[in-house]
């Protein structure tokens, strides 16, 4: 029993989160320029997407570009949009051909308004996917996030719709981007920092960390598997004590 328990194969996470980082480092090592990384993130982002798929994750998310991201030099920020439009009008028709569904969350006020049509583009033609749901976090921050869903709560309030004392941790979860996407049960950042960088604050109360040291470009569906069966030796207690135990 206990063996055929052992050689089952575990189911996979519903939901990876990646922190994508060391695009810089990876250039830098090269000897060069910033962008030249990150062209060969979005390689790593397309064999991520697939990857996820034939491992059976429901939900990928990836952090792309931060709130703070806009802080960078102007030319570095022009040349990752320049990168997004490109992934956007490239990717958009193998996505969708793989049963891809895309979702895209942040600020998207501070993005061009054509990327914002090429995003409205990819995610109606893509809406309906089954295979995997690819949440992009473009201009995200979860501080920032989570005042919006304040912000929404009090206009709520203030219009009469809802009474405070029926705003619990459902009320909350219902107003952020992620109101109907699952908590990320693993969250891997790449690079070998080991900080959330203002990401998915809220959602990875109970998620899974794994930090290595790889960095973004080089990462490959091996590095990923080594993720989730990092994750699968965790124990995960959501604040009980373990099975069996007294
Ligand atoms: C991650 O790589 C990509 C983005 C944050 C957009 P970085 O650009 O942060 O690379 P490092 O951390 O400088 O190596
Ligand atoms: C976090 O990486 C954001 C993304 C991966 C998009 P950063 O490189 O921006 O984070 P810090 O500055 O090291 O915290
Ligand atoms: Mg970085």
């Amino acid at each position: 029993m206990r063996d055929a328990e052992q050689s089952r194969p575990a189911e996979p996470p519903v939901h990876v989160a990646i922190i994508m980082d060391g695009n810089g480092r990876w250039a830098k090592a090269r000897g060069l320029p910033r962008t030249a990384g990150h062209k060969k993130g979005v390689e790593a982002v397309r064999r991520t997407v697939e990857a996820a798929r034939e491992l059976g994750i429901g939900y990928l998310t990836i952090f792309s570009f931060s709130s703070e991201n806009w802080r960078r030099p102007e030319e570095e920020v022009s040349d990752l949009m320049g990168l997004l439009r490109f992934y956007l009008r490239s990717e958009i028709a193998e996505l969708h051909k793989a049963g891809v569904r895309l979702r895209v969350m942040g600020d998207r006020t501070r993005l061009a308004d054509d990327i914002n049509r090429l995003i409205d583009q990819a995610e109606g033609l893509t809406a309906d996917n089954k295979a995997l749901t690819l949440v992009v976090a473009l201009s995200y921050g979860s501080r920032q996030e989570i005042a919006m869903a304040a912000r929404r709560l009090a206009e709520e309030v203030k219009a009469g719709r809802l009474d405070p004392a029926a705003i619990d941790e459902e009320a909350v979860t219902a107003r952020l981007y992620t109101a109907d996407i699952p908590d990320p049960d693993l969250i891997v950042r790449t690079s070998g920092e080991q900080r959330l960088s203002n990401f998915l604050l809220w959602q990875s109360a109970y998620s899974e960390l794994v930090f290595v040291d790889t960095l973004w470009p080089d990462f490959t569906k091996r590095d990923l598997e080594a993720a989730i069966e990092e994750f699968h030796r965790r124990e995960r207690r959501f604040g009980a004590t373990t099975a069996g135990s007294r």
